[in-house]
């Protein structure tokens, strides 16, 4: 036995013969024997498409450190969600990019019935009922600040309080026709009160993807100048509610929190850098388990495969075999449909 795998060899069979016993390039040969033992899969059912959504009528606004990326209007969002949907992408998520006029300490505008959120999640639900709608919940398009929570007077992210907002923004989000909701604020105790009230204001069947494994990365970069938030952020960090990077066993404790409160499935973000992470989560509590292939992550392959260093579609894909392999059931990802598209061509 070599690391629990029983080793054949040459003497035990008593043979002198040819060296050596084990070739495991026999079937590698051919396609018909790769394709027979190939472990993974990647469809496009399993795909998460995210969209940077603003007010207005005008033209789709190209994110400039996400190349391929736009910030689109709700018209533009209902006309991409239709695509994407024939392509057979079965969820996508919204972050709202919000004036400065929207952002106040208090961060009601999260729970604003007309908000861009609401407005955006109701136009795609009219127009493709069957596309599955997942929103954001966290403050950070509402607060003045652009961190995810509410701040006390020393500068600090308030837990409790901010929950209490979470909560009626993921109610919001409900009413207008959400069918996730992905709390991707990382406060304590948000995935119970968010359920509670779920259920008691009749919305049994919202889904909670918790963002149970964030860490404070710097790989979310390009997606804080979608969103406007690198400005207001000013260069502050979020080591206070967002995990550090250098930690795994605090991050099952999240994930084992999420659940018992009441999450339906866990996010892990980033995700090429914290497989180790996914495939961790996936042996230990064995629920639907994804990963957000971040802005950062987009970039760096989109920026390589524009200099021509690498091949893009075989990048990606490699990247997403990397993400099933590991324990992935599904991946939130710019590129899905890019992916979906290659898929059917
Ligand atoms: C904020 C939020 C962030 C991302 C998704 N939701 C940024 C942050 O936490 O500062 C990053 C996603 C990406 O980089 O693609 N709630």
């Amino acid at each position: 036995m070599i690391g629990g795998f029983t080793v054949t060899n040459n003497t035990q069979f008593g043979i002198r013969g040819p060296f050596p016993a084990s070739r495991p390039r026999r079937m590698r040969r051919d396609v018909f024997s790769r394709d027979l033992m190939r472990e993974c899969e990647i469809s496009s059912k399993l795909l998460i498409q995210p969209y940077f959504v603003i007010e207005g009528e005008g033209p789709d606004v190209p994110v400039p450190s996400m190349p391929g990326v736009h910030r689109v209007t709700v018209k533009s969002l209902v006309s991409k969600a239709k695509k994407v949907f024939e392509l057979g992408v079965p969820m996508i998520v919204l972050f709202p990019v919000t004036d400065d006029a929207a952002k106040t300490d208090d961060c009601a505008g999260a729970y604003d019935p007309n908000g861009l959120a609401q407005r955006a999640i109701n136009a795609v639900k009219q127009a493709v009922p069957e596309l599955g709608v997942m929103t954001d919940v966290a403050l950070d398009p509402y607060s003045p600040h652009g961190h995810d929570g509410l701040m006390d007077e020393g500068g600090y992210i308030v837990n409790d309080e901010t929950v209490e907002v979470l909560v009626k923004q993921a109610l919001s989000h409900a009413k207008a026709g959400a069918d996730v909701v992905g709390p991707s604020d990382m406060m304590d105790g948000r995935v119970g009160r968010i359920r509670v009230a779920l259920e008691s204001e009749g919305h049994i069947h919202t889904r909670i993807l918790s963002y149970s494994a964030k860490y404070a990365s710097a790989f979310y970069g390009p997606f804080r100048d979608a969103v406007g938030a690198t400005d207001t952020l000013a260069g502050a960090d979020k080591f206070t509610y967002q995990l550090d990077p250098a930690n795994s066993d605090e991050a099952m404790h999240e994930i084992a929190a999420d659940l018992q409160e009441g999450a339906d499935m866990i996010m892990v973000k980033p995700g090429l850098p914290y497989l180790d992470i996914v495939r961790r989560a996936k042996q230990q509590f064995a629920v639907p388990t994804y990963a957000y292939h971040v802005s950062g992550e987009y970039a760096m392959l989109k920026a390589a495969s524009q200099a021509g260093w690498l091949e893009e579609k075989k990048v990606v894909m490699e990247t997403m075999m990397a993400f099933r392999r590991a324990g992935c059931d599904g991946v939130l990802t710019y590129y899905a449909h890019d992916i979906a598209q290659w898929l059917n061509d």
